[in-house]
């Protein structure tokens, strides 16, 4: 007991630090060049006493270097503090606190009492706030694929995270999602990568639109979960479709296979946010997958602790 009692006290306590940080500014002041901490604390019209603290935390956190009292954001971690920038992580940080008050609801949702399903209010930010958190995976998973792809189908493509390193080896990559999230997250996110002529967007719902055909890779980055076992059937058919023979299905997700518990919360988290999306074992996932004439083919763990994984799938 004393073991869990000391791994789940102050797990909040970093990440009040970090948006506490960026919601006072105190992070845009240690971009640039190394400064005081009295100095940003009067710069910024903020407690000088917080800050310094603060500034002990976000050190300790190992995102600063330091020269005595001055400190400074490291020089490669910049990227992840500029707003414009795919990599900036404030939109994550607030999706956490969205979740947050989400998982306050989980007692009364149990009682029976959950508050109605809301719509998701804004797919975009949740897609933006994803990208700097798989770019790395994504990046893996190209590597360890490993075949030549000409033309991929990212299905809830989100910020495109998962197709862009394809794109960057010169796949012609068709992104599918809702035309909000096209908008606001793909569109500016692939032409920050200047990609925008490798890419062509399907905007609409997934359950909807055609697919298209000739793929020799679809991607479904992070999507299963959202949805129940026979919504995934209907998807493996129209993946089936829309693939080349030998062309391959892969599907990202948190894998339920008593490996590690994040999985497990994470199916708490779609109980409550969607009711009827689960998390899925990769036995779940084959099953599904035989029933619409794919061959499962490997698991590429991507990280092992939250034990998110790429299922590989191919066409006969
Ligand atoms: C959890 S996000 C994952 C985004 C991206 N693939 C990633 O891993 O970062 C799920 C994505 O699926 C999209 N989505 C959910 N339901 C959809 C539907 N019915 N049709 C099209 N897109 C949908 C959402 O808009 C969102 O971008």
């Amino acid at each position: 007991m004393e073991k869990i009692l000391k791994s789940i006290s102050f797990h909040f306590a970093p990440f009040c630090v970090l948006k506490a940080a960026m919601d006072a500014g105190i992070t845009d002041f240690l971009l640039d060049s190394f400064i005081p901490f009295d100095e940003l604390s009067l710069r910024a019209k903020l407690d000088a006493e917080g800050v310094k603290r603060v500034l002990e935390v976000l050190y300790q956190m190992g995102l600063l270097d330091r020269k005595e009292n001055s400190f400074k954001l490291k020089e490669e971690l910049k990227k992840f503090f500029e707003v414009q920038s795919p990599f900036y992580i404030g939109h994550y940080l607030e999706h956490l606190k969205n979740l947050n008050n989400r998982w306050e609801n989980l007692a009364q949702a149990l009682k029976g009492k959950r508050k109605p399903l809301k719509k998701p209010k804004d797919m975009a930010l949740l897609a933006k706030a994803l990208f700097p958190i798989n770019w790395s995976s994504a990046l893996e998973l190209e590597n360890k694929l490993n075949f030549r792809v000409k033309r991929a189908l990212d299905v809830g493509c989100g910020s495109c995270v998962w197709s862009i390193p394809f794109a960057l080896k010169g796949a012609r990559v068709f992104a599918l999602d809702l035309p909000e999230v096209i908008e606001n997250a793909a569109f500016p996110i692939v032409k920050s990568f200047a990609l925008s002529g490798n890419y062509s967007f399907i905007k609409g719902d997934l359950f909807q639109v055609e697919w298209g055909k000739g793929y020799e890779l679809i991607i479904w980055g992070n999507i299963c979960h959202i949805f129940p076992a026979e919504k995934i059937e209907l998807m493996m058919q129209k993946a089936f479709k829309a693939l080349n023979s030998k062309g391959k299905l892969v599907i990202v997700d948190f894998v339920k296979d008593s490996k590690a518990l994040f999985p497990y919360l994470f199916d708490i988290n779609m109980y409550l946010a969607t009711r009827k999306g689960k998390t899925y074992s990769p036995a779940e996932i084959q099953h599904l997958a035989k029933k619409a004439g794919l061959e499962f083919r490997n698991a590429i763990p991507l990280d092992e602790e939250r034990n998110h994984s790429a299922l590989v799938l191919e066409k006969p």
